[in-house]
């Protein structure tokens, strides 16, 4: 009944931010059987954290995909706090899943590197940062890596763990070890890149689906089918990009540029005119395709 696995050793992990992410990883641990901390600065964040699990979880027991024992079990094993170093000094790992801020990461790591005991491993959930972009904010650099989980993360098995130039072996042999122990598929990068894998190959066949419709080589809707009936592809490229939002796919082009200085990276002619006209995808009722009504589920 419960599709989780048993962990080879049970941790104390601590999850710092209880957003999209966070929550739903601090659930995955609890259900892996871990004591977790999931902590954050916003009491309504965890507030709506923890109503969305639990109702998450219920629809879950309902349907006869979870055992209610295990969900009520994995709950006990989870406690919110408002202090993002709640339990720092006993926790094994920590995984960081605050804002998409540098500045902010980078300070939650100080004052983690304070707290925490040398051979705490140290995580992000970054879609953004390399790890050494933050490693060297607390002492140890050693024992920082990246956890890079897929949305929603109670439901994607796919775990980036991708090692920085001082990642030690042993911190990426037990970061390997945790994921599989949440019954997830560890993907190793032995080397730090910006995007990891999967958002690269997502973000170069998105950019090859604008060009091709740029150049007046077939319609959005023929690039898409293409990808589905081809490919295999759940969904095309537009399809995606009016599920996920727009305005995400921009603002992380324009976030890229302004590391890089590339007009490569610069947001594309159609994606920029969409943005400013508003039609962010389904949750505006309008992006590449138009929809009877808007979708304020979908986009982050
Ligand atoms: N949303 C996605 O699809 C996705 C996928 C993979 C990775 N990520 C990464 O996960 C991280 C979080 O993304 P999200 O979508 O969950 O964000 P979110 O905005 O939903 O949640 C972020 C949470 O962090 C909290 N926070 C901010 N500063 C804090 C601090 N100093 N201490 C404690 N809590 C703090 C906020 O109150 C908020 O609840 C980002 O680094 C993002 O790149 C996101």
């Amino acid at each position: 009944m419960s599709d989780t696995t048993p962990p080879t050793e049970r941790l104390k992990v601590l999850v710092v931010g209880a957003g999209a992410m966070g929550s739903q990883i601090a659930l995955v641990a609890a259900l892996a059987g871990h004591d977790v901390a999931l902590a954050d600065v916003d009491a309504d964040a965890l507030d709506r954290a923890d109503r969305q699990l639990r109702e998450r979880m219920s629809q879950q027991v309902a349907k006869g995909r979870r055992a209610a024992a295990d969900v009520a079990a994995a709950f006990d094993r989870l406690a919110l706090h408002t202090d993002p170093a709640a339990g720092a000094e006993d926790a094994d790992l920590v995984i960081e899943a605050v804002v998409e801020d540098l500045d902010v990461k980078r300070e939650l790591f100080a004052t983690l590197g304070q707290v925490c005991r040398a051979d705490t491993i140290l995580a992000s959930n970054t879609s953004s940062f390399v790890p050494s972009r933050l490693a060297d904010a607390a002492p140890h650099p050693e024992r920082f890596v990246n956890l890079h989980f897929f949305n929603p993360a109670l439901v994607m098995r796919c775990v980036e763990v991708v090692r920085g130039p001082d990642t030690s072996d042993d911190v990426a042999a037990r970061s390997v070890a945790f994921v599989e122990g949440l019954g997830k598929q560890p993907v190793v990068l032995e080397k730090e890149i910006n995007g990891f894998i999967a958002n690269r190959i997502l973000n170069a066949v998105r950019d090859e689906a604008i060009r091709l419709h740029e150049a007046g080589i077939a319609s959005v809707e023929s690039i898409d089918l293409a990808c589905r009936t081809a490919l295999g592809y759940p969904m095309g490229p537009f399809e995606l990009m009016d599920l996920t939002g727009i305005d995400i796919g921009y603002r992380t082009k324009l976030a890229r540029h302004a590391e890089t200085n590339d007009p490569a990276d610069l947001p594309s002619r159609t994606v920029t005119d969409l943005v400013e006209a508003g039609h962010l995808g389904r949750k505006t009722g309008r992006g590449f395709y138009t929809y009877d009504t808007p979708d304020q589920t979908t986009g982050a």
